[in-house]
């Protein structure tokens, strides 16, 4: 296994939570896959933060891969998604990073959220 590269994103929750009460849907649709909406909406507690965590390592994937969010990568290209045992994973429909592995740890200590990401092959 050789590292391709490293990302890694803060989010502050309370700018989150500002965002959530003025366009909860716009924002959700815009960042986040219908998958992971159906995720997010199953939330019960710790949603503002849990949103932020997964905001965090969206764009600390986009570090990873080193393009950033824009023409070549967009936030609906990729999904943060939980195994069974709570790890996060980050599922890829890109062809062009299918043979890449990533690893992706996310962390929140209210007003933050912070997420690293592992790009590896
Ligand atoms: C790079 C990106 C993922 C995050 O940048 P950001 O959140 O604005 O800024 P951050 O403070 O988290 O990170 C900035 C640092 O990322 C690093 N960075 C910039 N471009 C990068 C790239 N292509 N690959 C890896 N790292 C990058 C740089 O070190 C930069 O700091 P520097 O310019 O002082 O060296 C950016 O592409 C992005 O945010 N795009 C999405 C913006 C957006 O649509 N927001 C709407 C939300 S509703």
């Amino acid at each position: 296994m050789k590292i391709i590269g490293i990302g890694t994103d803060i989010v502050n929750i309370k700018r989150v939570e500002k965002i959530l009460k003025q366009n909860k849907s716009m924002f959700l649709k815009k960042i986040f896959t219908s998958n992971e909406i159906s995720l997010i909406r199953d939330f019960k507690l710790n949603i503002s933060s849990k949103i932020a965590m997964r905001f965090a390592a969206k764009e600390a994937f986009a570090k990873s891969i080193g393009t950033g969010i824009g023409e070549e990568l967009s936030f609906l290209d990729f999904e943060v998604l939980n195994k069974k045992s709570g790890q996060p994973y980050i599922q890829s429909r890109m062809q062009k990073l299918k043979k890449m592995k990533f690893n992706l740890s996310m962390s929140d200590d209210y007003p933050w959220a912070v997420a690293f990401v592992i790009a590896s092959k």
